[in-house]
């Protein structure tokens, strides 16, 4: 595994690789790896045969209040990890190389942008966004590799590459999870024990709610209604959002139907855990058949 610190060593190891003849699957990260991580390279080797990996926590997408400062790193333990997974290039470039003084560009993609948890982190998804764009931009892959978990990200930035024509393919891998439900995020270490007991109740409510859609409930305020109802007698987490939208656009849904994504925010103490499923709804007359 090669570990490159400047754009000029990754697009010289990428260019070796090239030359080789090989395709290029590339998983942009914030590093403290966990499984889902590692899935995503595990995936992106397979497909591809080359993997690129980047570790860059990203200032941009963090707002004053925010983890940045806390956010959690291991540098060594991420190398051994990503070596495991016969990583090919590691990327960690440093906040000088990736934001020169001069820098003054940003990507904003509307609308998709706004919901869910945007509404409540105001200029993270133009954070994402613009550190991808500049990521892909050095590391220039044929496919991108994502994570289902953060499900937003994932849709503002499969609409970012299509509507700045980045020739790459972009795939949306499952969430990861604990034994017990819980979506593996590199923010978990934040929880106390408490805490940690009570976070499972966030998917366990997800899959209840699965379950009542799939008996033929169809209105998203009583599907959201129910999975309030259930985080709040099971947990001491206090609910950001709950919310049942079109899982392509984001858009509400008031009645449910299509690809429909049930996503939710909420803290527990200071920690914001986000955990979310898609469930493919059929027509009443469908489910009845
Ligand atoms: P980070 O939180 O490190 O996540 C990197 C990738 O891993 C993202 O695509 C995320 O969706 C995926 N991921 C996280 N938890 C997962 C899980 N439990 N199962 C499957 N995949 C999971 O997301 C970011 O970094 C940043 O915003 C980034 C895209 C790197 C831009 O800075």
């Amino acid at each position: 595994m090669r570990v490159v610190k400047t754009i000029k060593q990754l697009r010289r190891a990428v260019k070796a690789i090239r030359l080789k003849g090989g395709k290029i699957g590339f998983v942009p990260t914030m590093g403290y790896f966990h499984a889902g991580h590692l899935s995503l390279m595990a995936k992106a080797k397979r497909e591809c045969g080359a993997c690129v990996v980047s570790i860059y926590v990203n200032p941009k997408q963090f707002a004053p209040h925010e983890d940045l400062g806390r956010y959690p790193r291991d540098l060594r333990r991420d190398s051994t990890l990503a070596e495991k997974e016969n990583v090919d290039i590691l990327f960690i470039p440093s906040d000088n190389v990736v934001y020169p003084k001069s820098f003054l560009t940003y990507i904003d993609v509307e609308k998709i942008s706004r919901t869910l948890c945007g509404q409540y982190r105001p200029g993270h998804f133009r954070g994402v966004a613009t550190v991808v764009a500049k990521l892909l931009n050095m590391a220039t892959p044929d496919v991108m590799y994502l994570g289902q978990k953060d499900a937003q990200q994932a849709a503002v930035l499969k609409t970012m590459a299509a509507d700045l024509d980045f020739p790459l393919t972009v795939r949306v891998m499952p969430t990861v999870r604990e034994k017990d439900g819980l979506a593996m995020s590199s923010r978990n270490v934040y929880l106390t024990a408490r805490e940690r007991a009570q976070a499972p109740v966030l998917y366990r409510s997800l899959n209840l709610a699965r379950a009542r859609i799939q008996k033929g409930e169809r209105s998203a305020a009583g599907i959201i209604r129910f999975i309030r109802k259930n985080i709040a007698r099971h947990t001491e987490g206090k609910i950001q959002y709950v919310a049942c939208v079109d899982a392509d656009t984001l858009g509400p849904l008031k009645i449910l139907k299509g690809r429909v994504l049930i996503a939710l925010s909420v803290f527990f103490g200071s920690t914001r855990l986000i955990d979310n499923v898609i469930i493919p709804v059929k027509k009443p007359r469908e489910v009845q058949n």
